[in-house]
């Protein structure tokens, strides 16, 4: 089994690296020439734990491969994946420029049958778009009876697990039109999937949909869980308590009941609006969606609140350290990063800001520059400051030694947006203490 992966971001490089480490040819192909000899040298663009010596060791073996040229292996590969960005147009849809143009290079150049799988994130309808377009090409070029299949594939992957998430699916999603086109799945995806039990076929829209649903889903139990913790504050209940008691049914489950401050990153906000703009597109109002992204957006401001509340509004030149700066912890990623909308509005009240994050300040520096000041290391941002605010729940934020920071700062007062602290445990040593829907 010989296959082509397109575009070598997230899911792109992970989910080639992971199936040539099963033992099938993978050629992972980027219009980016610089990311493509980069790789070649075991230069990884993302931070992705794992991920680095799993590509040298896959690419030393030449089970993966790395080029700039599509057409040139087309015909030698039985499967193409396309893994490449759809960005938000001005209105919030999916841009599909890339994937079509994937489309129209495999037009231009098929010779025999392929399998074209779209690994993106896209709306409903695009494989048939995708099709489309192949057909198009073919048919300019006299080969209009040449066969071949469309499917979907979302990847359900999660940045800083993607390895893990990879080998190890809950399931894998695929929507075929063709029994060979499922066929050509089930042998690829075998050495993930013991006997099968994790595949789920679908219709094509099924699984472009389930996609969306899922995140939509999952970003929509996280503002509920924001929502419900802004009350607890206000009624006197404990939000980690209410997370324990309603996790525990069974149908509800543990995960992703964390309350925050706001969810980030390259998917949930990106999907969700993406879904609520192909609703209006036909007409159609996502009115549950609508209100999981203000209750988002307002949660990204809530530090900033509690902090404003705290000095009854008078922050001008106090100064602040920022604790963990991507929109998650175990990445670099710094897309939709609360922690971004944070320091704005910090900025704009006159507040100066000291940042630490582990991994991102590299990124974060690309994107905001000398705006802030960047510390040396957790202690070092603490130095002088009227607050630590703690925005991405890093595991070397969990048991710092407070008595060396409680010399360090000027005002012992820690606002958590991530619940990892007890609260009584810092009242004691002296500390303020505020948190997300608890004390
Ligand atoms: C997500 C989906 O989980 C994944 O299946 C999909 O393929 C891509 O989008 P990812 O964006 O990598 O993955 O991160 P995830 O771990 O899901 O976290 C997303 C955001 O939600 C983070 O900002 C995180 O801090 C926040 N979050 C998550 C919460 O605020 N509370 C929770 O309980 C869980």
């Amino acid at each position: 089994m010989k296959i082509a992966i397109v575009g070598t971001g997230y899911v792109g490089l992970v989910t080639g690296t992971c199936f040539s480490e099963m033992g099938i040819d993978v050629h992972c192909i980027d219009v980016d020439s610089q990311k493509i000899e980069d790789l070649k040298n075991g230069i990884i663009p993302i931070y992705e734990p794992g991920l680095d010596e799993m590509v040298i060791r896959n690419y030393k073996a030449a089970r993966l491969q790395f080029s700039t040229d599509l057409s040139a292996v087309l015909n030698d590969v039985d499967v193409v994946f396309s893994a490449v960005g759809t960005p938000p147009d001005e209105d919030g849809s999916a841009d599909l420029k890339y994937v079509l143009e994937v489309a129209r290079t495999i037009g231009k150049s098929l010779t025999k049958y392929i399998l074209v799988v779209t690994k993106s994130t896209v709306p409903v309808g695009t494989a048939q778009l995708v099709k489309q377009v192949i057909q198009e090409e073919l048919d300019k070029r006299g080969l209009s009876d040449l066969v071949f299949d469309v499917a979907s594939n979302p990847e359900f992957l999660k940045e800083g697990t993607a390895i893990v998430d990879f080998m190890h699916p809950d399931r894998v999603v695929v929507g075929v039109e063709s029994d060979r086109a499922k066929n050509v799945m089930d042998r690829l995806y075998k050495p993930f999937t013991m006997n099968n039990y994790r595949m789920i076929y679908t219709d094509i829209p099924s699984a472009e949909m389930i996609k969306y649903a899922a995140n939509a889903m999952l970003a929509t139990r996280i503002s509920f869980m924001n929502d419900i913790a802004n009350l607890c504050e206000i009624v006197g209940a404990d939000v980690n308590m209410v997370r324990a008691g309603i996790g525990s049914d069974n149908r509800i489950g543990k995960k992703f009941l964390y309350p925050g401050c706001g969810y980030g990153g390259s998917c949930f906000p990106k999907d969700v609006k993406a879904l609520i703009q192909t609703a209006k597109d036909k007409g159609y109002e996502m009115q549950v969606l609508k209100a999981v992204e203000a209750v988002n957006e307002y949660q990204k401001g809530i530090l900033f609140e509690k902090l404003s509340e705290y000095y009854n509004g008078d922050l001008k030149g106090k100064k602040v350290a920022l604790w963990g700066l991507s929109f998650k912890p175990k990445t670099d990623d710094m897309r939709e990063a609360p922690s971004l909308v944070l320091i704005e509005k910090l900025l704009e009240a006159g507040v100066k800001v000291k940042v630490y994050d582990p991994i991102a300040m590299e990124e974060t520096k690309k994107r905001i520059g000398d705006k802030v000041e960047y510390a040396k290391d957790l202690y070092d941002a603490t130095l002088e400051c009227d607050a630590i605010l703690l925005v991405t729940e890093w595991n070397e934020f969990r048991l710092p030694s407070w008595s060396v920071i409680k010399k360090l700062v000027k005002t012992p007062l820690v606002i958590d947006g991530r619940n990892i602290y007890n609260g009584n445990d810092l009242r004691m040593i002296g500390f303020e203490y505020y948190c997300i829907g608890s004390k």
